[in-house]
């Protein structure tokens, strides 16, 4: 191919091959699997935006088209090995191109580009359909997580402050909290998506082209909202991923969360949760365990995900300006981060759909190491016009001398005649009526509080958000599907197959 003693296609100045260890080194094309239909993709409205330009034959277009399509049908029948020696997915489809149109035909197609706007145009192309999918997961997980709430509206179980028993609070409200958290992780990787999607393609190597090409054309036919105009920040920027990671790692701490609660309310000391069979798993020695791993693998995968995040940071703090080949470490981190979110939703979506929510010992719990204290306090406010410090004193001091004679609330009669000797008559129904996990969260009137009627409200919400959401959603799978069709609609007319 050359006449120096490398065979690359970069080899015209070097006169010997590259040493194996440096291939071995160098070589991507492990990461790059994962963006082979993307470089096909991007070749091919490469290649139409120079005809249409007026930079390349027609003749010359079909050659390269019908060697792009081949490449493509070898690689959606999972003949297409990327070999090693050819460094990473751009020099494979190029060469597979060339050996089959010839150089004449194939060796035009890297006119007016260079790897280095290739490179950064698959990845976006290939990390706005992680951010899709992990969208779309994310809307899964609060549809289950609304309906739960929904359905669990009134159930009362414990609320808690340091881990410690608060307030009396609903099922429903306290799953509800983490559906208006996912929402906003729904509203972060929208945000991610947008600047993702926009096209570096064009950019060439770092300077643009002496070449008069159509950067719209091919950013409109990649289904692109728009072009990164600087052709040096086209090539060079990597925030686009470090946003998209940094919201992947905020979900993923959200999904940790939840996590948490369902390894720590499934154990039986609180047994608030069972996780179905399907998605717990057993222990080699002990007969009787049966363990929430699904929960904590998930908070692992959560830090895993951050890790990432910090490596893709790190690799960025101090490039000088231009591509730098650090920059194909950039994408192992990234594809890591995403599939171990698309597998942590996968089975959050799973284990909450077939999650059992133990309501009688929630309800149990929900007024247990007296908890409706805080409520007592706001009647003495409402009904004897005492200062709310006050009625904290007096209901501290009443739950002091309940603890010491090893009693609770739910003894109205005693409880009734302490606020008595303490100044405060009360009656053992009136005590009753008040203490009362399911009459505490009725009590609540705020807007957002646990009151099952906001409850109510409050989902009402969350579910008006996630049919716009998902309509977002589909519309940008929609503008991608039909920017590929378009492509190949455009291809089939240059190969007169249509
Ligand atoms: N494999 C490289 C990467 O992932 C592609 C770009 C190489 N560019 C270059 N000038 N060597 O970043």
């Amino acid at each position: 191919m050359t006449e120096g003693g490398s065979d690359k296609l970069w080899g015209g100045r070097f006169s010997a091959d590259v040493d194996d260890v440096m291939l071995r080194f160098s070589e991507s094309t492990q990461a790059d699997s994962h963006m082979v239909a993307e470089d096909i993709w991007g070749s091919e409205a490469h290649a139409l935006m120079l005809h249409e330009c007026g930079i390349i034959a027609t003749e010359h277009l079909r050659e390269i088209l019908r060697w792009l399509e081949k490449a493509r049908e070898e690689f959606e029948a999972g003949r297409l090995r990327l070999r090693v020696e050819l460094e990473d997915v751009h020099m494979n489809v190029e060469s597979y191109l060339r050996e089959g149109a010839g150089p004449e035909a194939g060796g035009r197609l890297h006119t007016a580009r260079s790897r280095n706007d290739q490179v950064a145009t698959d990845f976006r192309m290939r990390l706005r359909r992680y951010l899709l999918e992990a969208r779309e997961g994310v809307a899964a997980l609060r549809e289950v997580l609304l309906d739960l709430a929904e359905r669990h509206a009134e159930d009362t179980m414990p609320g808690f402050t340091h881990t410690q028993h608060a307030q009396p609070i609903t099922a429903g409200f306290w799953l509800a909290a983490h559906a208006a958290g996912l929402e906003r992780d729904e509203q972060r990787l929208a945000q991610a998506y947008l600047r993702t999607n926009q096209c570096p393609l064009g950019g060439a190597a770092l300077a643009g082209t002496s070449f008069p090409t159509d950067r719209e054309f091919t950013a409109e036919l990649l289904g692109f909202d728009g072009v990164v105009t600087n052709a040096l920040d086209a090539v060079q920027s990597r925030d686009f991923a470090v946003e998209a990671l940094a919201a992947l790692s905020m979900l993923m701490g959200n999904l940790s969360r939840l996590a948490e609660e369902v390894v720590v309310f499934s154990s039986p000391a609180f047994g608030m949760l069972e996780v179905d069979d399907a998605f717990a798993t057993g222990s080699s020695i002990m007969p009787q365990k049966k363990n929430p791993c699904a929960g904590e693998l998930t908070r692992a995968r959560a830090s895993a995900v951050t890790g990432r995040l910090m490596e893709l940071i790190m690799l960025l703090k101090a490039l000088p300006s231009g591509y730098n080949r650090d920059l194909q470490q950039d994408k192992p981190p990234v594809w890591q981060a995403c599939e171990d979110t698309l597998a942590t939703l996968q089975v959050t979506v799973g284990m909450w759909r077939t999650m059992t929510l133990k309501t009688h010992r929630m309800a149990e719990l929900a007024g247990a190491e007296f908890a409706s204290a805080t409520e007592l306090a706001n009647w003495l406010v409402r009904e004897r016009g005492m200062p709310f410090r006050d009625c904290h004193e007096l209901v501290g001091a009443l739950v002091g001398t309940l603890v010491a004679e090893g009693r609770t609330l739910d003894d109205h009669e005693r409880v009734a005649d302490i606020m008595s000797e303490r100044g405060q008559p009360m009656t053992a129904d009136e005590v009753a009526g008040i203490v009362d996990p399911a009459a505490v969260v009725r009590a609540q009137k705020s807007l957002g509080s646990t009151n099952p009627d906001e409850v109510r409200r409050m989902v009402e919400q969350l579910r008006c958000d996630l049919i716009v959401d998902r309509e977002d959603i589909a519309a940008d799978v929609r503008r991608l599907d039909l920017a590929h069709e378009e492509t190949l609609r455009r291809v089939r007319e240059v190969l007169g197959q249509q």
